[in-house]
């Protein structure tokens, strides 16, 4: 079958990471893998956040830095940007568009509802910007604009998930089928990876350096970060996420990066100390990081190349924006010449 034929029968995916800090485990089994092991099946845009990166306060040169390596990331992971669209958010205007509008149908209260920017708040009480309070309207445009079928994501991003689908049901609703509305891809045992210093918190860029394992950390600080990981003061390996947390959770990324599952990994390890565990998780990853490492850094050392794509692909993305905005500025009765 021709490739524009086998284009049209495929569904849409959209998934996005910000550019703001470290890429950790938790984004690469909770989010990455995913897209990797979905990206055959789908017409699929992988997107940088860099408009959500500036809800925080940041270091300009950083984020242009981060911005560009997570674009060499997502392709050193596999990722082909001639299959796939692999760009930045802020190089395709129709996103910040979209989002406006998209504001004049989203109620302060269910905004207000979000966990994440209570939780956001609270951590940056200096700097409660309205752009952290309208976040989940921008990644609802981001994932509207491209009549998105499938958004694989961590848990953490559920809610903001729900609310897109509410906006867009909302806007259906008064304007017909302008939106798809989308579903999320959320496979539970890899939903929340838990920080490795305190298993009751999620994995985050935003912690302190012993709590995360980077996809680009070498081999050694890898196996110190696992080695240092908090588990409890029993000695038997069971997968048990509530009464058990730490171990469960090195169970749950040793089986991501084997494929496998946290009990067969458990049951492979029984009779051995936590050691092994340890141990076995941080080789598993190591060997799993090994190749996208090695493929990163050729490709971060060719900055002409990866411009080239963003260009390329920041067309693409910008050809498909488009005729979604055009669709809604016409239908809300904006003016067009
Ligand atoms: P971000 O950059 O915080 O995280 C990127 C992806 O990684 C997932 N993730 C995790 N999964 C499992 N365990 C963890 N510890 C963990 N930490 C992070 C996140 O759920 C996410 O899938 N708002 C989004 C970016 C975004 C977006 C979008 C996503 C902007 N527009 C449109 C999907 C669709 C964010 O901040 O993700």
């Amino acid at each position: 079958m021709e490739q524009a034929q086998q284009q049209t029968l495929k569904k849409n995916l959209f998934s996005a990471i910000q550019p703001s800090g470290n890429i950790t485990l938790g984004n690469y089994v909770g989010a990455l893998r995913n897209f990797v092991l979905l990206h055959e099946d789908y017409n699929c845009l992988f997107c940088v956040a860099d408009l959500h990166a500036l809800t925080l306060r940041h270091d300009p040169a950083e984020l242009r830095r981060n911005s560009l390596s997570l674009i060499a990331l997502y392709i050193a992971c596999g990722l082909d940007p001639e299959k796939n669209i692999i760009y930045c958010q802020s190089h395709v205007p129709e996103h910040a568009q979209l989002s406006w509008v998209l504001n004049c149908f989203t109620y302060m209260g269910e905004l207000s509802r979000m966990t994440q920017f209570k939780d956001k708040s609270q951590k940056h009480a200096d700097n409660i910007n309205a752009g952290l309070f309208t976040y989940p309207v921008l990644m609802a445009a981001d994932i509207l604009l491209y009549q998105t079928h499938v958004v694989p994501v961590g848990v953490d991003q559920k809610q903001h998930l729900e609310i897109c689908r509410d906006i867009a049901g909302r806007f259906n609703g008064i304007y017909g089928d302008v939106f798809t509305i989308p579903e999320g891809y959320i496979p539970k045992s890899t939903a929340k990876i838990m920080s490795l210093a305190d298993p009751t918190r999620k994995m985050s860029k935003s912690d302190g350096e012993d709590s995360y394992v980077a996809v680009l950390d070498a081999p050694d600080v890898i196996r110190r970060k696992f080695k240092r990981a908090v588990t409890d003061s029993e000695a038997d390996i069971r997968f048990d996420p509530e009464n058990k947390p730490g171990v469960s959770n090195l169970l749950s990324i040793l089986a991501a990066v084997r494929n496998s599952t946290p009990e067969a990994e458990a049951q492979a390890l029984q009779g051995l100390g936590y050691g092994a565990l340890k141990e076995a998780t941080a080789e598993a990853v190591i060997d799993t990081l090994r190749p996208i490492q090695e493929r990163y850094a050729e490709l971060i050392r060719d900055k002409d190349a990866l411009n080239q794509i963003l260009r390329t692909n920041a067309d693409r993305a910008h050809a498909i924006a488009l005729r979604t905005l055009r669709k809604v500025y016409k239908k809300i009765g904006l003016y067009q010449p």
